[in-house]
């Protein structure tokens, strides 16, 4: 694992667009996994802009999402899917037959999972997979206990998923309280993996998830045992670390990073 640290949430933002632009630019045939929330949104504004001004092609790309809400219709305004369309989807080449999310109107869900990480084995395997990181450790819906093996099933959303998440639903409108999502054994077997974390009430959360004891009380530990993981984040979500002399040795001297410094 390799932490960069960036000034703040905007140029964290920029960077991981760039790391993605540039896998998908060596490429003929790119399977990207993807994730929502917050954070995602400037990253996906950049990749809209590099598409748009700097000649970035999704048309070779095919994606996954890492998870959606039981019982969200693709069309409903609160569902990741239209969350993809309005932020990613709309604004870039990808054929729209290419993106996949689960789908959370599916009746049987074990059959959706099941067919979900088969349309990722024929694709032949997530290239790069985008993670946020939840107030409770999840990474997807992978709430505290997920097993570190899981692969793709629903599961119960915790009370500090749910009070995190509320605000995006319309005031009055009740939140799903089940997720359909990609498991961590099914997120660990992507070649590669960037988590991005921004902003001061992250700090505590990413410090336990990354430089804490692996955990099945914190999902995103399991990203410990990935060998091709970077974690971007900004200082505030940083403030908490205690190797920053390290990271940001390796991320000014390591070769790799020269052309993002
Ligand atoms: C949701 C998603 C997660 C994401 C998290 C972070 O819960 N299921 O995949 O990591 O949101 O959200 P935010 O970026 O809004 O903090």
């Amino acid at each position: 694992m390799e932490v960069i640290i960036q000034p703040d949430a905007a140029s964290a933002s920029r960077l991981v667009a760039r790391l993605i632009a540039r896998d998908i630019r060596r490429s003929t045939h790119f399977v990207l996994g993807l994730a929502t929330g917050r954070t995602m949104e400037s990253v996906y504004a950049e990749l809209a802009r590099l598409y748009r001004d700097e000649g970035l092609r999704f048309k070779h790309c095919h994606s996954f999402n890492l998870d959606e809400y039981v019982g969200l219709a693709a069309n409903d305004p609160c569902s990741y899917r239209h969350f993809m369309s309005e932020h990613l989807f709309s604004k870039i080449d990808i054929p729209i037959t290419n993106t996949h999310v689960p789908n959370g109107l599916a009746t049987d869900l074990v059959q959706e999972a099941i067919a979900y990480e088969k349309a990722i084995e024929k694709s032949g395997g997530i290239d790069l997979q985008l993670l946020g990181i939840g107030r409770s450790g999840h990474i997807g819906f992978n709430e505290p206990l997920s097993a570190f093996r899981s692969r793709t099933r629903d599961k119960a959303l915790t009370p500090v998923t749910i009070a995190q998440n509320k605000p995006l639903f319309p005031s009055g409108r009740a939140m799903p309280v089940r997720g359909i999502t990609m498991g961590i054994g099914t997120i660990l077997d992507s070649r590669r993996c960037i988590l991005l974390a921004t902003g001061s009430e992250k700090a505590a959360i990413l410090s336990q998830a990354i430089e804490g004891p692996l955990t099945s009380m914190i999902s995103a530990s399991a990203l410990q045992l990935h060998p091709r993981c970077v974690v971007v984040t900004d200082e505030a979500a940083a403030s908490q670390l205690t190797g920053h002399e390290y990271y940001r040795w390796v991320f000014a001297n390591e070769p790799e990073w020269a052309e993002y410094r």
